[in-house]
């Protein structure tokens, strides 16, 4: 299975998102700008790939420190974890992840930097192999609800590309797969990023498994047609009363699943989950450049410089349409303020 980030002894090869499909090319990445530069401008993508690579990249930074002091080191940490931290902002997994890194640093006595250093390494992969479990754990736990021969419309990509492991929507749908049920993906090319075509599309392809592309407007017909059994699609956060964002268009589909009574699926590793949030309505949503919806990938012009454009990259889907979100540590059903307290207590 591709691999999105991988560790190399003192660097990361990371694997360049935006040239998908066409090439296959990792970057070497050796500082904390590097990391942020990748993070920004989504050459890596999907929220836990996105908290992976902070950690290294927060590792890799401070890795460069001169600070000769316990004291010197905490405050450099500190600079760059809020540096880090604005490399996105919808994502709860990057501020998860650099706070997990905070906290390995700061349960740790020593005074001597070096160790402080080695410290916040170790933290780094135990994040990256955690996920990779996680994963594989979400896929175990939402393979049942694949029905022996299905169509599965996804949104996005939430696989092996966005995780450190097979991924989370596409974790489940590996798993289905693996065990020979007769599954037909339907991947939504997820405009105006493309996700969809540029990503999950040539992902399962890769893996062998039957997938075929749509344009995100044909789900509604596909629904009609009732070639859809199941949605399953991932999460950058899901907030205490089981509001989802995700990807934009993510809503458009949970609206259009419940009204053709389709179950719709969110899968998600508890460190998606954001305690501190109330509703979906305090999620930040991050708003990108205008250019990407004017030009066609990057590539062809299809709207002038001076038309308008509006570009929020993700939508918050509320839990009233939400069949039941898949964790790595079973499956949350409705009533969800009250079953994601109890799941997020018991996994403590
Ligand atoms: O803008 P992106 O490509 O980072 O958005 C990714 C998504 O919306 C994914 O569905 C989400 O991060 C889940 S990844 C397991």
């Amino acid at each position: 299975m591709i691999e999105a980030v991988i560790w190399k002894n003192d660097h990361l090869d990371l694997l360049d998102q935006t040239l998908l499909p066409e090439q296959t090319i990792y970057l070497v990445l050796t500082t904390s700008e590097q990391s942020f530069e990748a993070i920004r401008n989504l050459r890596v993508r999907g929220a836990p790939a996105i908290g992976i690579t902070a950690a290294y990249g927060l590792f890799l930074g401070m890795n460069h420190s001169m600070a000769s002091t316990r004291e010197e080191f905490l405050a450099e940490l500190d600079q760059m974890i809020e540096y880090l931290s604005s490399a996105r902002p919808t994502a709860v997994n990057l501020f998860w992840a650099l706070d997990e890194m905070k906290k390995s640093v700061t349960a740790m006595g020593s005074t001597d930097v070096d160790t402080l250093k080695s410290v916040l390494l170790v933290r780094a992969k135990a994040i990256h192999k955690d996920d990779r479990q996680r994963c594989q754990d979400i896929g175990d736990h939402g393979k049942s609800l694949v029905p022996n021969s299905a169509g599965i419309l996804t949104h996005c990509n939430a696989g092996a590309l966005a995780t450190g492991g097979i991924g989370t929507a596409l974790g489940v749908i590996y798993k289905a797969h693996s065990e020979n049920k007769d599954i037909m993906v339907y991947a939504d090319e997820t405009r105006p990023i493309l996700q969809g075509a540029r990503l999950t599309a040539w992902e399962l392809n890769q893996a062998g498994v039957p997938v075929e592309l749509i344009c995100d407007s044909m789900s509604g017909t596909l629904m009609q047609q009732k070639k859809i059994d199941l949605v399953i699609v991932g999460a950058d956060r899901i907030a205490a009363d089981g509001s989802v964002a995700n990807k934009i268009g993510t809503y458009n589909v949970a609206v259009l699943a419940a009204h053709h009574n389709i179950p719709f699926y969110v899968a998600a590793p508890l460190s998606t989950f954001d305690m501190n949030l109330d509703s979906g309505d305090s999620i930040p949503i991050e708003i990108r450049d205008s250019d990407e919806i004017r030009n066609f990938a990057g590539k062809a012009i299809i709207a002038l410089p001076e038309i308008d454009c509006w570009n929020p990259a993700f939508d918050v889907t509320p839990p009233e349409l939400i069949t039941g979100i898949i964790t790595e540590k079973g499956v949350i059903k409705p009533p969800y303020k009250q079953n994601i307290r109890l799941k997020m207590e018991s996994a403590n």
